[in-house]
């Protein structure tokens, strides 16, 4: 049996774990991931791809920014299309700030470039984690791989194994409470080698239900249609799939989305689900462990992002001064940003979706899509929470 002494023991190598891994790094804080997917497999999921402004800063600020310097696409709007008609949001004049497009396995790349670049320990394609010890001083986080046993002894654990992950169903029943909420409807999301027919994206509204335009290059667009969250994707043959987005993103006049060969296929499910507190004695969970945004935000990722920057700081605090005052405060830091976030999430979800029901709604949609593209107070509002809250200490009091 191997055993490893670390400080921190992280569970997952996505976005949360990895960043935190590079974070604490840079802190001079040594950490060791353990990942149960191969290096390939989380190099190349395709996930989410809007980056808030705050994130890029803070991907720059940690040195691996570099190729998303080069290859991000740097949006300063989007689009909201109802109607027929499209009415765009202008995040420069807003809010000063932008968006950068830029493939969450993009970033997931860069971070293990630069983990495994300044000898950072990860441990890919691990079975059986488990975790224990963590009401105590000595956490330990125990798993296998290659068939070969091993432990790894800690200080902390970061639970940053996202929405199915082993971290959180270890805290014993009745600590954490559980906010949840389940949509009626899913995404059906296509990547096809096309060149975006739009440089900014555009989310639809639309009788027949909602549609989004992205992107992740000039030669590769991202689309998403609003289906049954248990869509089967066998009733969905490419050429129904393309007619249904021509209709739902049709803008009037002539245009049209440039189709192409579809390169991937997938239904994902919406939810809104948060736990509290995020950590339970020597356990932080982070990222999608611990809280779900349905996509309509682009939050996710962003989410986890900020998760991980208060857990290193307060991380820091701990190993500079021995004071865990910063590291109580983690979770009801996070969560008052959480919370914000899951509002936003929800609100873009509700306006944009279509809802089986009641008429009154559907008129009342269309009133605040009306008001949000119309009223300069309700533009900002969105593009202000679309672009970020601040990464400042104002959310950490
Ligand atoms: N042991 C080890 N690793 C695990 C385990 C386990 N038992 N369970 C899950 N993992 C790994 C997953 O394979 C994944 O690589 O943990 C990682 C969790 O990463 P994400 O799901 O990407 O979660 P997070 O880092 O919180 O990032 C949230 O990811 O899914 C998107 O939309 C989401 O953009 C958001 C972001
Ligand atoms: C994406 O490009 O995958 C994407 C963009 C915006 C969203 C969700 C997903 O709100």
């Amino acid at each position: 049996m191997s055993t490893l002494r670390t400080e921190v023991g992280i569970v997952g190598a996505g976005p949360a774990g990895l960043v935190l891994s590079h974070l604490l790094y840079l802190e001079g804080i040594d950490s060791a991931v353990l990942e149960n997917r191969s290096r390939q497999y989380c190099e190349e999921r395709i996930r989410a791809g809007v980056l808030e402004s705050g994130t890029v800063d803070l991907l720059v600020q940690m040195g691996v920014g570099e190729r998303m310097k080069r290859e991000g696409l740097i949006h300063y709007g989007i689009e909201l299309r109802f109607g027929g008609q499209g009415h765009r949001i202008d995040f420069k004049d807003l809010t000063g700030r932008a968006i950068t497009v830029y493939g969450q396995h993009e970033v997931i790349k860069d971070l293990i470039q630069a983990r495994l670049a300044t000898g950072g320990r990860i441990l890919f394609e691990v079975e059986d984690v488990r975790i224990d010890g963590f009401e105590s001083a000595h956490p330990k986080i125990h798993y296998t791989h290659a068939g070969q046993p091993g432990e790894i002894h800690c200080d902390f654990i970061a639970g940053c194994d996202g929405s199915h992950g082993v971290c959180r169903p270890s805290v014993p029943p009745g600590a954490l409470t559980v906010y949840d909420r389940q949509y009626p409807f899913g995404w059906l999301g296509i990547l096809a080698e096309a060149p975006p027919a739009s440089e900014e994206l555009i989310y639809a509204h639309h009788d027949r239900g909602f549609a989004l335009h992205s992107m992740r290059s000039p030669q590769i667009t991202r689309l998403y249609l609003q289906c049954a969250p248990d869509e089967n994707l066998d009733q969905w043959p490419d050429d129904r799939i393309w007619e249904e987005l021509q209709t739902r993103l049709s803008g009037g006049n002539d245009w049209r989305l440039h189709e192409g060969r579809i390169l991937q296929k997938g239904v994902t499910g919406m939810r809104s689900y948060v736990v509290e507190p995020m950590q339970h004695g020597r356990l932080f969970l982070a990222g999608d462990a611990a809280h779900i945004v349905p996509p309509t935000g682009a939050k996710g990722l962003n989410l986890a992002v900020a998760d991980v920057r208060v857990l290193a700081r307060a991380l820091n605090a701990f190993y500079s001064t021995g004071s865990t005052t910063e590291l109580d405060r983690y979770s009801k830091a996070c969560l008052r940003r959480v919370w914000r976030v899951q509002r936003f999430s929800w609100w873009m979800t509700s306006m944009l979706h279509k809802h089986e029901g009641n008429p009154f709604d559907e008129r009342r949609q269309l009133a605040e899509l009306d008001y949000v593209t119309s009223s300069r107070a309700a533009s900002q509002s969105l593009a202000e929470n679309y672009v970020g809250l601040p990464m400042d200490d104002t959310l950490l009091r």
